[in-house]
C-alpha cells in the first residue's frame, strides 16, 4: 500500500501549497498546550494563505488518547462548522498524530488530515504508517484506524524546544530501525556524541525511510511489519508495569531496555552473536541511565497481553544480527525473560 508523501525539504512550502489548492476548505488545528506554545506559531508563520481557521487544543500526555477527549474534539469540530471537506493539521508529538488522526478518520466518516510531527518520536515513528488510535483504559491502543494522512511535513528544527528525555525516547526508535533493517543506519547513530537537534537532523530521514519502507510492503502487519516490535514485548509490559508504578519511563527507554534484554535472549536461544549483543549493549548504555528492575513474573500478565501473542505463548521477534531482525515471532519462556533481568541487573 503507497504511503503517504513525507516531506522534508521544503516540507513548509510542500503544506503551502496544499493549502493554497484547498484555500475554500476549513483548517482545524490540533495541538495539545506545549506545542501550542513553541510548535504552533512556527507553523503558522510558514502558512500565510490559510483563509479559515480553528485551533483545539488538548491535554499534554498519554491519558488524552481517551474515548472522552475524543468525544470533547468530536463535539467541538462539530460546534467550530468543520464539515466533510475540513482539514485537521496535527501538529504536535505521538499522542496528538495518533488521537488527531482517530478523530479524524471518524468524523463524519472520514476527513483529510496531515500529520506535522514535533517530537523525534513522532518524527521517526508515530507520525508515518498510517497506525491512529486512542486507549481503551490502561491498554493502549485498542481503539483506532489504518488511515494514511494526506501528507507528513517534518522540520527537525522543532525538535529545539523538546526535553531531552523526550529526544532520549524518539532516538530509541531510530536505533531500533538501524538494528533492525539498517547495520549503516546504526553505524551512523553509534557515532553519536551527544542526542541534540543538529546531530540528529541529518539521520531523521534515514530512520523515516526504514520505517516507511516496512509498512509499504506490509501495511496491516501480516508479516515483515513485525520487525518493528523489536525490543517491544519486553520494553512495552515495563513500560506499562513503570507507568502503573508511577515510575516515569518513556516509550523510547522501555524500548531501549526491551532491545537489550531481548537481544540476550536472542543470544540465550543462538540466533545473535555475542559479540553483536555487546555492541548493542554499550551502545545503549551509553545514553540510557540503568534502572532497576522488578521481578520478572511481576510483568508476565504484562507479557501475556502482547498482540502478537498466540494462545498462551510470549512471542518476541529477535534479531539475527545487527541489521536484521527475523520477522517471524518464536516463543519465549519466562524463565528466559527471568535470566535476561538477572544478567542486566548484575552487568
Ligand atoms: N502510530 C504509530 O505507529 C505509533 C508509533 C509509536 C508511538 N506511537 C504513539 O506515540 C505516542 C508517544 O509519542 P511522543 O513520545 O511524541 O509523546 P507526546 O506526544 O506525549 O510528546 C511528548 C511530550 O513532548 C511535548 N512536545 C512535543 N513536541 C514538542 C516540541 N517540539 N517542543 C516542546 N515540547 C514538545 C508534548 O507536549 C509532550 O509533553 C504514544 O501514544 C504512542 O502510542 C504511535
Amino acid at each position: 500500500m503507497k504511503q503517504a508523501p513525507v516531506y522534508f525539504e521544503n516540507a513548509f512550502a510542500q503544506l503551502n501549497e496544499f493549502i493554497q489548492t484547498h484555500s475554500d476548505k476549513k483548517i482545524m488545528f490540533l495541538v495539545d498546550e506545549n506545542t501550542h506554545e513553541y510548535c504552533l506559531p512556527i507553523l503558522l508563520a510558514e502558512l500565510p494563505e490559510i483563509q479559515d481557521m480553528e485551533i483545539i487544543e488538548i491535554p499534554s500526555g498519554e491519558d488524552s488518547k481517551s474515548i472522552e477527549i475524543a468525544t470533547q474534539v468530536w463535539i467541538s469540530l462539530s460546534e467550530l462548522g468543520a464539515d466533510r471537506n475540513s482539514i485537521i493539521i496535527n501538529c504536535g508529538g505521538g499522542v496528538v498524530t495518533d488521537f488527531g488522526g482517530f478523530v479524524a478518520s471518524t468524523f463524519k466518516r472520514g476527513v483529510k488530515f496531515i500529520n506535522v510531527p514535533t517530537s523525534l518520536l513522532s518524527m521517526v515513528d508515530a507520525s508515518v504508517g498510517a497506525k491512529t488510535g486512542i486507549n481503551l483504559n490502561h491498554l493502549k491502543n485498542q481503539i483506532g484506524t489504518f488511515t494514511q494522512p494526506e501528507m507528513v511535513v517534518i522540520n527537525p528544527d522543532f525538535l529545539l524546544t523538546l526535553p531531552d528525555k523526550e529526544m532520549l525516547s524518539g532516538f530509541a526508535e531510530m536505533l531500533k530501525h538501524g538494528l533492525i533493517q539498517d547495520v549503516n543506519h546504526w553505524k551512523q547513530l553509534k557515532k553519536i556524541s551527544a542526542l541534540n537537534p543538529e546531530n540528529l537532523a541529518p539521520l531523521i530521514q534515514a530512520s523515516v525511510e526504514i520505517k516507511k519502507a516496512v509498512v509499504e510492503q506490509d501495511p496491516t502487519e501480516k508479516g515483515l511489519r513485525k520487525i518493528l516490535n523489536a525490543g517491544h514485548t519486553i520494553g512495552h509490559a515495563l513500560e506499562t508495569y513503570y507507568l502503573d508504578h508511577q515510575i516515569q519511563f518513556t516509550h523510547g527507554e522501555a524500548v531501549a531496555l526491551g532491545l537489550i534484554l531481548e537481544s540476550y535472549i536472542a543470544v540465550m536461544k543462538k540466533q545473535l552473536s555475542l559479540n553483536d549483543f555487546e555492541e548493542i549493549k554499550s551502545v545503549i548504555d551509553k545514553f540510557y541511565t540503568k534502572v532497576d528492575l522488578p521481578k520478572a513474573e511481576q510483568i508476565l500478565p504484562l507479557l501475556m497481553h502482547d498482540k502478537k501473542n498466540v494462545g498462551k505463548e510470549i512471542q518476541c521477534v529477535l534479531l539475527d544480527k545487527i541489521g536484521f531482525c527475523n520477522p517471524e515471532p518464536v516463543n519465549i519462556s519466562i524463565a528466559e525473560v527471568d535470566l535476561a533481568f538477572d544478567f542486566y541487573r548484575n552487568n
